[in-house]
């Protein structure tokens, strides 16, 4: 990632605007950690984990993983997310719980916008991982990776009743910014989801 900042970045003539205009390269960013969580790469080990996520009644609503998701499945969405990252549209990353070393959860810069360099976070624990920290830990780490990409603002959008997820913005620095009414649609009904944002600049 060489220093890590300005991948692929040129400015246009006396243009102020910053134009992206060679593929980013996200496959092989080093690993981030902190004590207790650990960021890296998908990998073709963590399959068992892409399937017991499949089982989660709302990880299928929110993701690409297909409900009751067969091996087969689960290596497509993984290739998938390794296509992702190598063309630069997102960053898709494994949560390594670091004192059972295994993949319990993802978190992901997605819809990346080199141009107005802004992304949108997204996040999911294994239900018998949530609750002990794992998540703030993550979002953490990759709002720090934003800023070494030189994104500027990281957006999460929440569902308004969901309490747990709007904790996690709450707790990595993110401020509400108001709520998208019938914004989404998750399952069968469209909902409302709250718009958090953190704005990466002199922070
Ligand atoms: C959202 C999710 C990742 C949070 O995981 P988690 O393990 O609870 O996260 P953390 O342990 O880091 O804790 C997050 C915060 O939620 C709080 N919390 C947990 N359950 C809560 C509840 N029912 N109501 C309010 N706050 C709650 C915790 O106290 C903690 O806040 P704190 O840091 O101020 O103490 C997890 O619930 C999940 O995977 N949900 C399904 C997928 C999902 O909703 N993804 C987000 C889509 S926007």
């Amino acid at each position: 990632m060489g220093n890590g900042r300005n991948p692929g970045t040129t400015r246009s003539g006396t243009s102020r605007t910053r134009v992206r205009t060679r593929t980013v390269n996200l496959r092989d960013l080093p690993v981030r950690h902190d004590e207790r969580t650990l960021l890296r790469a998908w990998q073709i080990g963590d399959l068992p984990t892409i399937i017991e996520a499949a089982g989660d009644p709302y990880i299928p609503l929110i993701t690409s993983i297909p409900p009751d998701c067969s091996s087969a499945e689960g290596a497509a969405w993984l290739h998938r997310q390794w296509n992702q990252a190598a063309e630069g549209r997102g960053l898709p990353l494994a949560i390594v719980d670091r004192t059972v070393g295994e993949a319990v959860g993802m978190v992901t810069l997605n819809s990346i916008d080199w141009t107005h360099r802004r992304a949108a976070v997204g996040y999911w624990l294994l239900p018998r991982h949530r609750g002990c920290g794992l998540a703030t830990s993550a979002v953490r780490l990759v709002v720090d990776l934003a800023r070494d990409l030189d994104l500027l603002r990281v957006e999460a959008l929440v569902e308004v009743d969901n309490q747990e997820s709007q904790a996690v913005c709450r707790a990595t620095g993110f401020t509400e910014e108001g709520t998208l009414r019938s914004y989404l649609r998750i399952g069968e009904r469209h909902r409302d989801m709250v718009m958090f944002a953190k704005v990466l600049t002199g922070v």
